[in-house]
């Protein structure tokens, strides 16, 4: 497959199914979130190894925020850990570090650790792995809606370039300005739905549904993915 032409720069993953994965086991769902949290390193160096240069991961919605509050303050407790663990090896591996989501709903301490993050692995070249948090695309559409706004009623500039705005100038309002539209969507543990995910940034992404609960998601399983999204021919709306 490495010699296969296409690569994608971008994947994405919906990380789904770590709470089927403890029950099928006679666990808590915790465990579940402990076990996911071990693949992402795992498919992160992957996609390196490969040559993806973005990788991320739908890590917590803004409506998970409704889950049970143990569940909610365990996930953001495990968030903390694990890029606590995982840092070093991190860095070793050259990846740089984006979180991105409502940081406003997350505890201050989670928060300034997430900023610490980003600027130490920010001159970090090889992949980009971006941690979507307490984020949804509905509230991403919204916040940039609400910045533009803000800043066309403080900026006669602005305002008087309103009518000849494009699609590109408004992502940049979007927190994944910085990042390229997703190639490949992948979701794991059967579910067919994007779950309030990049719903803008994902127009044109090629989705992958597998059965895979994500905690039994490997390399393997991601190499099965990027080979399919090889076959795929991607239109954009016109005609070939
Ligand atoms: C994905 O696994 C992790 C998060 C959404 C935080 P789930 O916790 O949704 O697992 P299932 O879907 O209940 O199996
Ligand atoms: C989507 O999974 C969100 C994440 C993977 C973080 P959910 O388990 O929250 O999605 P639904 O509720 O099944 O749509
Ligand atoms: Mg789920």
């Amino acid at each position: 497959m490495e010699n296969q032409a296409r690569i994608p720069v971008h994947v994405s993953i919906i990380m789904d199914g770590n709470g089927r994965w403890a029950s099928q086991r006679g666990k808590e769902r915790v465990q579940g979130h402990i076990e996911g949290t071990e693949r992402v390193p795992e498919i992160t160096a992957e996609c390196a190894r490969l040559g993806v240069k973005y990788v991320s991961f739908y890590t917590f919605s803004e409506e998970n925020w409704n889950r049970p509050k143990e569940e909610v303050e365990f996930l953001m407790k495990l968030m903390w850990k694990s890029l606590h663990d995982k840092l070093e090896e991190m860095m070793n591996q050259g990846v740089k570090f984006l979180i991105l989501g409502n940081r406003e709903r997350l505890n201050p301490m989670l928060r300034s650790y997430i900023e610490e993050v980003e600027k130490v692995t920010a001159t970090n070249s090889t992949i980009t792995a971006i941690l979507f948090l307490s984020y949804s695309g509905k509230w991403d559409i919204l916040q940039a809606a609400k910045s533009l706004a803000r800043e066309a009623a403080s900026d006669p500039d602005v305002l008087s370039r309103l009518d000849s705005m494009t699609q590109d100038d408004f992502s940049r309002y979007l927190v994944t300005r910085d990042v390229p539209d997703p190639d490949l969507i992948i979701r794991t543990s059967g579910e067919k739905r994007i779950s309030n995910y990049l719903l803008w940034q994902g127009a044109y992404s090629e989705f992958y549904f597998t059965d895979t609960l994500w905690p039994d998601f490997h390399k393997e399983n991601l190499r099965e993915a990027i080979t399919e999204y090889g076959s795929r021919d991607r239109r954009y709306g016109k005609v070939k």
